[in-house]
């Protein structure tokens, strides 16, 4: 869409077989048969100066530091005054979501993680359990679909070849699909049931940053959707995870106004063979992704674990000096916290360089922190979308200094259009 919007902001979409003759007398529809055909008709919002770097080095460091309105704009016009859910472009009836039994979020890489983090969230308002499959593994594992099953697609540019062909085979068996996407009219959405759109804007830098910050965003409004249709929340509970939701864009950019103690880090770690990230709860998904992060745009080995699965082998790979990042679930999170700081304990007994992110005023997270990153104070299901941000930038940064493309990192394209 960047090419033509400086000339017309109004778009036609065309759907699967469709043919669309253009002349100086206007425009015409019809199907491969010649038959009349509709397109659907729609305005792009995007602006000319987000195809820009606004005086950023990079596209995605413009991108992370959009992000405070990438969020914003994934929630205009979601809710009512008093938090109730309208999803607009959700054109899958209620009744039909409230038979929904179970749900398989499909994706890969970032997205896929975007879907692991909403697993935790859905599972916890809806009580419908959720599975997140990596899109590419999904139909080759025959799963079991049925009319009562909701597949959801996760992706940033609604291409993806292995989504695509996931969602197909998901509707061949009678599933019902949504995708959830970040650019109008691309084919996984036209190909799906409902789509929930992000509004991030154009995402240019290959690594996602607002795109997966708004996938989240997107997961949650559906997950919180589904308990108002379902009535398996109350209105009081959805309009007060509406409220934390709202807090977000402030709180992400409180994140941001402190790059420079992630750039010092970044420039500590430089030269670094190897870093880890641990998290627990929704912050595992975030240690996947800050590691992916770091494999995309800094070429080097990184590894996200579970926390809890460091004692089943991988603190074997803990050695003096090795830069281990730990997301801490915030003290509300119960047993879990103490979980996390005794992992924390155990591998900087061994000589870990530990990167700590834990909410501020937390007493216990800088005990074992090399580095302690404080994060906002938010609610469990809050933290990872204000515990990524600091990866973002490390990875960022670090890639930067190493004189790396930060946008178009090697062997990368931003859109796997081929299985
Ligand atoms: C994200 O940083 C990566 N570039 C990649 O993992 C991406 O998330 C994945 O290819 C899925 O892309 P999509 O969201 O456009 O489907």
């Amino acid at each position: 869409m960047a090419a033509f919007i400086e000339h017309t902001r109004d778009a036609l979409e065309l759907g699967q077989d469709q043919v669309v003759t253009i002349t100086r007398d206007g425009v015409e529809v019809t199907g491969f048969d010649g038959s009349p055909a509709e397109g659907t008709r729609y305005h792009v919002d995007w602006d000319l100066s987000a195809a820009e770097k606004d005086g950023h080095d990079w596209f995605m460091r413009k991108e992370i530091f959009e992000q405070p309105s990438s969020v914003a704009a994934a929630l205009l016009g979601r809710h009512t005054e008093d938090g109730r859910l309208q999803l607009d472009e959700m054109r899958i009836e209620d009744s039909e979501l409230r038979e929904i039994d179970r749900i398989i979020v499909v994706g890969c890489g970032t997205a896929a993680y975007a879907g692991q983090v909403a697993k935790y969230a859905i599972e916890h308002w809806t009580r419908i359990p959720v599975e997140v499959e990596l899109a590419h593994e999904f139909r080759y594992r025959d799963p079991i679909l049925t009319r009562k099953t909701l597949v959801v697609a996760i992706s940033q540019s609604g291409e993806t070849a292995d989504t695509l062909m996931a969602i197909r085979h998901a509707r061949a068996q009678q599933s019902k699909v949504l995708a959830i996407c970040n650019t109008n009219g691309a084919t996984i959405p036209r190909e799906s049931d409902a789509v929930i759109y992000t509004h991030a804007g154009p995402e240019i830098g290959v690594a996602s940053t607002k795109g997966f910050l708004t996938q989240m965003v997107a997961c949650y409004l559906l997950g919180l959707y589904l308990a108002q249709v379902r009535r398996a929340m109350f209105g009081d509970e959805i309009a007060s995870v509406v409220r934390d939701l709202e807090q977000l864009p402030a709180q992400v950019t409180r994140v941001l106004d402190n790059a420079g103690q992630v750039y010092d880090l970044a420039e500590d770690l430089l030269g670094s063979k190897a870093v880890l990230f641990l998290g627990r709860h929704a912050g595992y998904p975030v240690a996947m992704e800050g590691a992916l992060k770091l494999k995309e745009l800094a070429y080097m080995h990184a590894e996200g674990f579970a926390a809890g699965e460091l004692k089943h082998g991988p603190i074997a790979l803990i050695e003096p000096g090795l830069p281990v990042f730990c997301v801490v679930p915030p003290r509300g999170r119960d047993q879990l916290h103490g979980k996390m700081i005794s992992a924390i304990q155990e591998i900087r007994a061994r000589g870990a360089r530990t990167i700590v992110l834990a909410e501020e005023g937390d007493p216990a997270a800088g005990d074992y922190a090399d580095t302690l990153i404080e994060l906002p104070k938010v609610p469990t299901l809050m933290q990872p979308l204000v515990a990524v941000l600091p990866l973002q930038l490390f990875a960022c940064e670090l890639a930067t200094k190493m004189g790396h493309d930060v946008d178009q990192p090697r062997n990368l394209a931003k859109s796997v259009t081929v299985e």
